[in-house]
This record gives C-alpha cells, structure tokens and sequence, in this order.
C-alpha cells in the first residue's frame, strides 16, 4: 500500500469486517480533494459530490459482497450496480462505469474506452488517489473523476481469479463518474 493513497478502501473494508460499520467513516482521506485547490466553487461542489457518491458505492458493494454474496452464482454487487448506476443516469443525475483496470475483465464493456478512461486506469495503477478532467460537450462542463477499487477482501477472487495476482492494494478496477458542473 503506498502511502496511504488507496488504503482507505481497503481500510474500509477492514473497519466494515471488524464490525464497526458506518460509525468510523469519518477517517476516509480527503488528500485526494485536497490535491487540487478549488478556483472554481461549481467544480469544488461537483467534486465533494463525487466523494460522496464514491464513499456511499464502494461502502455498500463491501457491505453487500460480504452479507449477501456467497459463492459465484449468487448476483454479484457489481451486477446489481450496473443496474443502479443505469437508473441514476437515466434519471439524468450523474454517469457511473464500473472499469477494469486488469486486462481480463468478467464483462468486455467494462473496459477503458475513451481517452479519459485509458488515462485514469494508468494513472491509478501507478498509485495516484484518484484522477480528473474537466470537459466541455455542448456548451455545458462536466467533471470526469476516476476512483480506484483495490481488492479489498478474500471474496472477490471468487468470481476473479485473475485477482490473485495484484498486489495489496494495487487497483484492479475503478469507478469513473461523470457529472455536470453546476
Ligand atoms: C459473485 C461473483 C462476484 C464477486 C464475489 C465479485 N465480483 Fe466483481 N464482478 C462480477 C461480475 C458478474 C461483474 C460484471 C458486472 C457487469 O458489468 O455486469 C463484475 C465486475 C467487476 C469489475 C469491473 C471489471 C470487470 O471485471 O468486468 C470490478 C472492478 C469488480 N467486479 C471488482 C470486484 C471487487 C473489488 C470484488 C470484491 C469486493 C468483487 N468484484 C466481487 C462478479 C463478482
């Protein structure tokens, strides 16, 4: 784990097994936000969101891998949040691509397509907390932020082998947001 960057998660997970659940969330890094002062008010609130929505996803995907999935054939929290993820942007709030960031991904469409997602999966692997850019598309700003996913607990390689292989953690995948600037 370097420096601490994506140890939250695996911390998390750590504080979520030990049965302390929600009540010490309060130790999740902030260093990631704290990276890149806010000139900006609109982008500091798209980016405080993002944080939110990171804290509130990766929270309930550990707390539903380890209270509801059981072996391989049981509906993985990341099929159940595909389907989450589609019902947030159909309702027009925010994007959400679930990414891998291995090579061997369960789903092909889970791969980094555009130049963002390349760019972020790089980066992540190479340590850094979190990657971002700001785009333009029609006139309107939009944030994009990737986030890392390490294997935070033994029962993910139930499903991926291919987990085995990363180191403590290193990213496997990340979750890469998109929101408008508001
Ligand atoms: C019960 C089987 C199962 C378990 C356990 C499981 N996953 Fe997955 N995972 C899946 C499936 C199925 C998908 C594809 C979901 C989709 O895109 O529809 C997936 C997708 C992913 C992806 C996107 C890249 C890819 O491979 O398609 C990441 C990253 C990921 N899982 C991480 C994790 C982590 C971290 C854990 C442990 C907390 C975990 N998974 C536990 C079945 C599982």
């Amino acid at each position: 784990m370097t420096g601490g960057k994506s140890s939250w998660f695996a911390g998390l997970a750590g504080v979520v097994l030990a049965g302390l659940g929600c009540l010490s969330l309060g130790f999740v890094e902030s260093s990631w936000a704290q990276e890149k002062p806010a000139a900006d008010p609109a982008v500091a609130r798209a980016r405080k969101q993002v944080q939110m929505l990171d804290d509130l996803y990766k929270t309930a995907i550990v707390l539903i891998t380890e209270h509801y999935v059981k072996e391989d054939s049981d509906l993985a929290a990341g099929s159940a949040f595909q389907a989450l993820f589609k019902a947030m942007k159909d309702k027009g709030y925010h994007e959400v691509r679930l990414l891998d960031a291995t090579g061997e991904p369960y789903e092909e469409k889970n791969k980094p397509q555009d130049d963002f997602e390349k760019a972020a999966i790089k980066a992540l692997k190479a340590g850094k907390a979190n990657y971002e850019e700001i785009v333009t598309e029609d006139g309107a700003k939009y944030l994009r932020i990737a986030t890392p996913i390490p294997v935070v607990m033994k029962k993910c390689t139930l499903c991926h082998d291919n987990y085995n292989a990363a180191k403590p953690g290193e990213a496997i995948g990340a979750l890469g947001y998109k929101l408008k600037i508001e």
